[in-house]
């Protein structure tokens, strides 16, 4: 395989918007390559001696195994670091620790609540550090769910992708990314649930610039009419387990079932980021059918974190 562009060296990824789409797609372009190669079982271990740290304020199963996996495969060490067992449980800062992990590690992923953690390990952390999921926005899941698109229909612009139920960290990192790539997105939620007005009037104007549009509706079928891809998610996040029965009881008419997916392209396919709660967002004939994506979608987590940490690390 060609080597591995310069230019992206010791950046961070807190959110999908960090990146430009020449950079996004450098990234995706990466990903395919070591796709490949990996079924060739051929390994690019540009990460000898270097450790990666894994901050986990939440719990994961993608996303960590993902990295644990792609860094060996790299032929760097990870290093997982539950926050609970670091001393920010018991109050040290986030700059504190920004300083010293750079000493220690090659780059840094931390998974937690506050986008503005994230944001402010980035600016003291001398070190590549990637967003894992935040309240606000899921920016690793964009990226492996745009590979995985480009892998179905070859190419994202114009691409019409539905999103259905709450308008959450997925949607929005979703968002921004379908509108960097010029695809035309919809997203359906109650109201109450939808995405802020200023991100979404803010990729609305990116989206239009590439060729696409961002749109809000609070209609699921109105939303999927057409669509080539129909996105799902959990109905309550990590963090929102006390909100839970009202959510189910409000988001009910967002399920995607098959009759919903009827309202789509012809061979639309259906999408979850996982984990899923079957019957709830989504019914088990879509999830295990034959026009899911969900598990190419979670496969292609490791290789787009693998094309990150090869671009960013120095
Ligand atoms: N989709 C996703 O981020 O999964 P995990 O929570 O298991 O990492
Ligand atoms: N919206 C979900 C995504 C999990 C990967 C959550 O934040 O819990």
């Amino acid at each position: 395989m060609a080597g591995v562009p310069q230019q992206l060296k010791g950046r961070s990824f807190t959110r999908v918007s960090s990146w430009s789409g020449d950079e996004l797609e450098t990234l995706l372009d990466l990903a395919d390559e070591l796709k490949a190669e990996r079924a060739r079982r051929r390994e690019l271990r540009v990460l000898p001696g270097r450790t990666i740290g894994l901050i986990f304020h939440k719990p994961s199963t993608r996303t960590r195994v993902a990295f644990e996996v792609g860094i060996a495969e790299l032929g760097g060490m990870a290093l997982f670091l539950p926050a609970a067992e670091l001393q920010l449980a018991r109050g040290e800062s986030y700059r504190d620790t920004a300083l010293v992990l750079s000493r220690f590690l090659s780059a840094l992923m931390i998974r937690t609540f506050e986008q503005a953690e994230v944001e402010e390990f980035a600016e003291h952390a001398s070190i590549p550090v990637i967003n894992g999921l935040t309240d606000e926005a899921h920016p690793l899941q964009a990226v492996a769910d745009a590979m995985t698109l480009r892998e179905r229909f070859g190419s994202l612009n114009g691409v019409k992708l539905a999103y259905v139920g709450d308008g959450n960290n997925v949607c929005r990192s979703l968002m921004r990314i379908a509108a960097r790539f010029g695809m035309t997105f919809t997203a359906a939620t109650p109201s109450g649930y939808e995405p802020d007005a200023a991100l979404v009037a803010d990729a609305g104007a990116e989206a239009a610039a590439a060729g696409g549009s961002v749109e809000l509706t609070t209609d699921p079928r109105e939303a999927v009419r057409g669509a080539d891809a129909v996105y799902t998610d959990v109905w309550a996040s990590m963090g929102q387990e006390d909100e839970r029965e009202r959510r189910l009881r409000e988001l009910e008419p967002y399920r995607i079932d098959a009759d919903l997916l009827a309202h789509a392209a012809t061979d639309a396919v259906a999408m979850h980021c996982l984990p899923a709660h079957v019957g709830e967002e989504i019914t088990a004939d879509v999830l295990y059918g034959p026009r899911c994506l969900a598990w190419e979608q979670a496969e292609n987590r490791l290789h787009t974190q693998k094309a990150l940490m090869a671009l960013v690390i120095r």
